[in-house]
């Protein structure tokens, strides 16, 4: 895939308290899916995408994820020694440049997506939210965006239609649809207790360019007392055009003790293909 977005930023920094108690020890974007960590199976779908560059927010409680992703040398001379090689290559880091910043209070997504902005610099990024499984579409989830971009320019958010009782959980979007599955979005509001603007729900893959950084800076902490990056798109929308594409495929929020175990059940179900 052709793209000109070659950066992305994965943040991983959160404390999981959906999952808690596992998540006291394994953070959530290392939770097994199959036989993958889930932010693998999100940098592969950054990868398949066009992005070359990849920034991952962490904390301090975060290091495993920073191991994982870099080379095992003891494993590797384990592996040739007893004669198990043919292993090696599945131990590959990705081919991509990760880099790491340390968020040091979860103070939400917002805050965290901010630590992205010398590393994004002038150029347009995209976000994907580690938690977010996106499996079995024609094309990744990130690449479906990719799509749209090129085509159309301007922001792209990735949306889903959610069941209303659960809309409050997400930020919702006024939109104008444009083509089948393709909307120009009006406004967003972050998890509406009432009167939802529609069931198009935004989730964990976006599109954005650098502009966001500057209304990040101005976001008062919202819905939950977090810093929401949905605020900041709210500002962002008023100025720039942008887009939602409801997602072909299935999406598993790994947050979700069911959602989690439906997703390996699917993996299980489908030859482990993400
Ligand atoms: P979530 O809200 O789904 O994750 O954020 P969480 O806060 O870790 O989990 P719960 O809701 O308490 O169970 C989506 C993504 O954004 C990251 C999380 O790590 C997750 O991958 N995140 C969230 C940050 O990096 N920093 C934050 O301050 C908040």
């Amino acid at each position: 895939m052709i793209s000109v977005v070659k950066k992305a930023i994965i943040p991983a920094a959160g404390y999981g308290t959906r999952s808690l108690p596992i998540t006291k020890a394994v953070p959530k974007e290392m939770f097994p899916v199959w036989n993958k960590p889930a932010i693998q199976i999100v940098v592969e779908e950054a990868v398949e995408a066009g992005i070359e560059e990849i920034l991952i927010i962490v904390s301090r409680r975060k290091n495993v994820i920073i191991d994982y992703f870099d080379r095992s040398v003891e494993l590797e001379s384990h592996l040739k020694k007893v004669n198990k090689s043919h292993l090696l290559d599945e131990q590959e880091p990705p081919a991509v440049n990760i880099h790491y910043v340390r968020q040091p209070y979860a103070r939400g997504l917002g805050d965290a997506v901010l630590l992205g902005k010398s590393f994004a610099g002038n150029d347009p990024f995209a976000i994907l939210l580690p938690d977010d499984i996106i499996v079995n579409g024609k094309t990744s989830g990130l690449s479906q965006l990719v799509e749209i971009r090129n085509k159309h320019k301007g922001n792209v958010l990735a949306l889903k239609e959610i069941p209303l009782e659960r809309l409050h959980k997400y930020g919702v979007v006024k939109a104008e649809q444009k083509e089948e599955s393709l909307y120009k979005i009006m406004d967003i509001v972050e998890k509406p207790l009432k009167d939802p603007p529609s069931r198009m729900a935004v989730i964990g893959r976006y599109l954005l360019n650098p502009d966001i950084f500057s209304y990040l800076e101005q976001v008062k902490p919202g819905a939950g007392g977090e810093i929401q990056l949905t605020d900041a798109i709210r500002m962002l929308i008023k100025d720039q055009p942008c887009f939602g594409k409801v997602i072909e495929g299935k999406r598993f929020d790994i947050g979700s003790f069911e959602e989690y175990l439906a997703l390996n059940e699917y993996m299980y179900q489908n030859g482990q293909k993400s």
